[in-house]
């Protein structure tokens, strides 16, 4: 592995705090970052290397999942942090950043290789990538990459405008776009589960599958992000990227899953075809207040008039000769009865299509992403006893400590340099186009916003969505 700096703007941090720092942790301690490397954490906050330093180690107490036992491992780790506070909207702090960039580099012996993630505002995207273009920062004799996180712009114009930006001082293949949800585990085993099963290959298409159903609830609310949760709402928190991604991973049929050009290729292809039912197929949602939780609108820096969403459900279908007439039910929310991350795949039924049915159920398939990692699959028998037909399922789910985190499979992918699980701008594009009219009939209430009580399982009208095509959530 060659040696690199890890530049991490917004290293006082929230994300920094709960997921950056833990991640790293864990790379180290697994042996998974270059012998040599250093991280520069930078931050507004006037702090000595010291002081931030065990800023870190609190937070690897609080997040990393290898929190005892490691003392001298933690104090090792941070020493490879360097600290700066430094105002990253003036253009002379990128000419500090260099000058301690360079030093530290030499004192490490370290290549110019420079991965620079930006864990901060989208507001301060611009700014920060033209200002590492300028300062010559990213004029390195290594390589160079750059990690942004979500929300990549806030429509298609935005996100247009913002990617422009970024490829101004990166290319495209030096961009590295996190999408958390293609870094958890159970969807970073999707490919190799059908790959790895021949079993399942010829089921994977609409000859065998009825519907697909992709759940992502929550059970917390809103919580202290409301300013930017008033601008965003479930469709563009959610769906515009976790759900569509989910969908497109679950869709996809090649067989090399480490193939990051033929894997994105094929995700856009797939973006290309797919077809959201905007008037019908769509139902937005808002929670209402219960006994001792506050319904949405009462939330500390809530409009009291708001219209945003905290719901969406959609059925959406893919439009190539692999998926078509398949509906791939999606639906997210917060304060719902449970955290719950799923995709159910139920199979057709043809046993009840015939003269004679039977009592049998639909096989299903579920993949447990969030919080269970695990895989069930639903069966018919017959019970021994009563000589009746019943349902069994088959489960595998694991609770193991050692899972990494998803921040970890994909700090680890972008120190190799491995793009697979990261979204292509191609992919992002149509994934706003594709949600842009949802919005706008959002903004223009074509679609009616409905209610549903904190805590239950959404409202009633995303029920409607299923029964309509004559299934039921799972
Ligand atoms: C984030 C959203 O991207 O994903 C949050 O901004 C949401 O609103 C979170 O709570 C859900 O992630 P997870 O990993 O808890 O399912």
């Amino acid at each position: 592995m060659e040696n690199m700096s890890f530049i991490l703007f917004g290293a006082t941090g929230d994300l920094a705090r709960r997921k950056i720092f833990p991640a790293l942790f864990n790379l180290y301690r697994n042996q998974k970052l270059p012998k040599a490397f250093s991280i520069i954490g930078i931050g507004k906050e006037e702090l000595s290397n010291k002081q931030f330093q065990e800023l870190v180690i609190d937070s690897l107490y609080e997040y990393s999942r290898h929190s005892v036992n490691d003392k001298a491992q933690k104090a090792e780790f941070v020493k490879s942090i360097t600290y700066i506070s430094l105002d990253i909207t003036k253009e002379t702090s990128y000419q500090k950043l260099l000058t301690l960039v360079k030093k530290v580099e030499r004192e490490h012996n370290l290549q110019e290789n420079r991965i620079f993630y930006l864990s901060v505002s989208p507001k301060l995207f611009n700014v920060i990538t033209t200002n590492i273009k300028k300062s010559n920062l990213s004029n390195t004799s290594g390589w160079k990459r750059v990690i942004i996180e979500k929300p990549f712009g806030n429509d298609l114009k935005t996100a247009q405008q913002l990617n422009d930006i970024v490829q101004n001082a990166f290319q495209e293949d030096e961009i590295f776009r996190i999408d958390h949800y293609l870094g958890k585990p159970m969807v970073k085993n999707l490919l190799t589960f059908v790959s790895a099963n021949p079993m399942l290959q010829p089921l994977w298409n609409k000859h065998m599958i009825a519907n697909i159903q992709i759940t992502a609830n929550e059970e917390v609310g809103v919580g202290s992000r409301a300013s930017y949760y008033e601008q965003a709402g479930a469709v563009r928190d959610m769906f515009q990227n976790h759900m569509l991604q989910l969908i497109m991973m679950t869709a996809v049929t090649m067989l090399d899953e480490r193939n990051a050009i033929k894997l994105r290729a094929e995700k856009v292809q797939l973006m290309e075809t797919i077809r959201v039912e905007n008037q019908h197929d769509v139902v937005r949602g808002q929670y209402t207040k219960a006994p001792c939780i506050k319904g949405y609108k009462d939330e500390l820096g809530v409009d009291s008039s708001s219209n945003i969403e905290t719901f969406f459900a959609a059925s959406l279908f893919i439009e190539n000769p692999l998926w078509e007439g398949v509906p791939f039910f999606v639906r997210t929310g917060k304060r719902l009865n449970k955290k719950e991350t799923k995709i159910v795949i139920e199979f057709k039924n043809v046993l009840n299509n015939h003269e004679k049915k039977t009592n049998s159920k639909p096989n299903l398939l579920t993949i447990h992403i969030n919080p269970d990692y695990g895989i069930s699959l639903q069966l018919n028998s017959k019970n021994p006893i009563t000589g009746e037909l019943e349902t069994i399922t088959m489960n595998f789910s694991s609770n193991d400590k050692d899972i990494p985190e998803a921040y970890e499979y994909l700090l680890a992918d972008a120190i190799q340099g491995d793009l697979s699980y990261f979204t292509h701008w191609d992919e992002v594009e149509l994934a706003w186009k594709s949600v842009q009219p949802i919005i706008e009939n959002f903004h223009t209430n074509k679609i009616p916003l409905n209610f549903y009580q904190a805590g239950s399982n959404g409202p009633k009208e995303a029920d409607d969505l299923v029964n309509k095509h004559g299934y039921k959530w799972w």
